[in-house]
This record gives structure tokens, sequence and C-alpha cells, in this order.
């Protein structure tokens, strides 16, 4: 990194001491992260939002789904600020709340919505999370879709999840760690009259998966798990949810970034890992480790674009604008969104384990 910036950075952090308090997803780059006063995944930065009220400013080093759940678990006097604005997350974008409006009328005309729960994935909009709170759901993440599906499985009798916006985080969940067959699976093509599907299958289905998905995490292939280990023996498979399930039915482990963070601490050296996740995250496990054989689960260059946008220039100019005395990249959500998207937020960190 350029040292003037580094330097840069530095002063600034230090002349706002406490009053700010920098949060980072592992998925940023080397140079933010190393500026970070606590990185984790998409679970724990929420708590950690949460967890800090005496910060006047959260500088949320991530994208705009995590910096909005960080506005709504702060103080309404904490100011959340996202160092890019154009950190937003493609997947995110996939599901927009009139469209989940328009599945929930569907659901309605064939006579089930009475026994549906909305479980929205962490990656949405906080007016999605809003019509989780709204309407008995909740939210979850990559590292607790599993106990979020079972308590949401258990507050009807005869519930389905209606799950968005990532189909494979869905599938992954309900079959592999629920037990649910392939077939109770259906899924939402919001692009498409009536979602793509009858209302004998909406009736049918006890999962009906949003046709969304992580552009970055879509890139990993079966074919790639195989090349793999018939290349390089014992080597173990590592990858993250939101994988397809074909990659996910081959991989060794699964689970989210802290998760795969954890994992590779704790292997043995000399094992090797291919790891089905974002580079940035993977490069960095490779350096930190380089007494294990760590590789990349794709054949070529996969960064998300959106989390690379918070860059040295974006935080250092952020972080001097705090210490001017203005609040760049504020993150606000209004009072009746944040009301209810709370409600889901809560549910969610309220869950047991
Ligand atoms: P984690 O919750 O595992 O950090 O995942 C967040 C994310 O956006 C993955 O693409
Ligand atoms: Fe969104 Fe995928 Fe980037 Fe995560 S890796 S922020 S899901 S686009």
């Amino acid at each position: 990194s350029d040292p003037d910036l580094v330097a840069r950075a530095r002063a600034a952090k230090a002349a706002l001491g406490d009053r700010v308090f920098v949060l980072g997803h592992h998925y940023q780059r080397d140079e933010v992260i190393d500026f970070a006063d606590v990185t984790g995944d998409s679970f724990k930065l929420a708590r950690e939002a949460a967890a800090r009220p005496d910060a006047e400013f959260i500088v949320f080093c991530g994208v705009h789904f995590m910096a909005e759940s960080a506005d709504i678990l702060t103080g309404p006097d904490q100011k959340v600020v996202l160092p890019d604005l154009a950190a937003g997350c493609s997947m995110a974008d996939m599901a927009r709340l009139a469209q989940v409006e328009d599945a929930w009328d569907a659901l309605a005309d064939a006579g089930v919505v009475d026994s549906v729960v909305p479980v929205t994935y962490m990656n949405s909009s906080a007016d999605i999370k809003a019509f989780c709170g709204r309407n008995g759901g909740v939210v979850c993440t990559s590292s607790n879709a599993e106990v979020a599906l079972e308590w949401a499985f258990e507050q009807k009798p005869d519930a389905k999840v209606l799950f968005f916006p990532d189909q494979h985080l869905g599938r992954n969940t309900a079959v592999l760690k629920m037990g649910l067959a392939l077939d109770d699976c259906v899924v939402w093509n919001p692009l498409r009259p009536n979602g793509g599907l009858t209302p004998q299958q909406l009736r049918d289905a006890k999962m009906i998966l949003w046709k969304g998905h992580c552009s970055v995490h879509g890139r990993f292939s079966p074919e790639v798990v195989d090349e793999l280990r018939a290349t390089i023996p014992g080597i173990n498979i590592l990858v993250h949810p939101e994988c397809q399930h074909e990659v996910v039915l081959k991989a060794d482990l699964v689970g989210s970034t802290e998760f795969i963070i954890q994992t590779i601490e704790a292997a043995a050296p000399g094992s090797s890992w291919a790891i089905g996740t974002e580079l940035n995250l993977v490069k960095r496990l490779a350096n930190a480790h380089p007494d294990k054989n760590i590789v990349f689960l794709d054949k070529t260059v996969c960064y998300c674009s959106t989390m690379n946008r918070i860059d040295l220039p974006h935080f250092v100019w952020a972080m001097e604008s705090l210490v001017a005395g203005t609040v760049p990249n504020q993150i606000t959500v209004d009072a009746e969104t944040e009301k209810w998207a709370l409600v889901a937020l809560e549910r969610m960190l309220a869950l047991p384990g």
C-alpha cells in the first residue's frame, strides 16, 4: 500500500480515538483489514455493531446491507459510515420488496400463505428484513441458517419457508442440514409470472427458494473439485454455503467465512486445502499459514468487486472527513423500516447457539 495513505489512515484513526469503531468483513482487502478494530463474518459483525454503544461512528468496511444492519442495531445517535456507497451486493439486489410482496400474494392465492414463514438471508435490503419482521419471519446468516430454518419450521403446523434471496444457501441448508428432499424445494423466479410455478407446486413445496445467487460463489464448479482431488492427494475441500449444491455436495466442509478461518487455523501443518470463497480471504489465509498448502478452488481470479470497492483511498477519505467534522456516506434506515427489520434481526440474535 501507499505509505503516505497508510500514515494518513493511522493518524486519522488516532485522532478519532474511541469515537470511531472500524468493522471489517473478511472479504475486505488487506490494506483495509489492517485498520479494522474487529473482523468477522456477517453475523459476528452485526453482533459487534450492537455491542459498541459508546462509539459515535461505526465505519463499516463491508457492503451496503451490512452497514444498514449495523444502523438498525446501533443507537439513534450513532452514525454508520460506508466508505464507498457503490459497495453493494448483487445478490441482495436480486430480491426487491415489491417482488417479495408479489410472491406473498401468489402464496395467498394458492391458499397457503398462513403456513408460510419468510426467512431472509442477511444479504438483503432493510425493507426486506422489515417484511420478515412484520410477517413472523427471521433473518439468517451463513453461520446460523440451520437454526434459523429449524426455528421457522417450528413456528406453524405444516410450515413452509419462503427463503430469499440466495437459493443456494437455502437449498444447501434444507437438504444437507435439515434432511429435506430436493423435491421438497421449488424455485421462485421473480422475473416470471407467478414465479414460474403453479399454485399446486406452491402448495406441495416445503421450501420455496428465491432465484438469487452470488456471482462470486456461483463460479466454483464440481469439475474443479474433481480435478483437484485427482491432482493433490488428500486435499480437503472447504466451501462457503453460497456455492452451488453440486459443489457443496462434493465438499468436505461447508461454512461461513468465520468457520472457514477457524477450520484453517485448526488444520494440521502439512495438510492441503482448496477453499471456495472470495479471493481476498483465501489469499490472506494462504499467507498467514505457510505451513499448510492452501489453494483457491477456481482457475481464475475471483474477487467480490463490490467488497473491493472499499480501498485505502476511500477509507482514508472517510476517516479524514470524520476528523474534519463531516459525516460522509452515512447509511440510515427510516424509522418504520428500522422498527420491523429490528424485530427480524432480534429474532435471529435470540436463536440458540
Ligand atoms: P459470511 O456471513 O459468511 O461472512 O458471508 C457474507 C457474504 O457476503 C458471503 O458472500
Ligand atoms: Fe454479495 Fe457475493 Fe459479494 Fe458476498 S461475495 S457481498 S454475496 S456479491
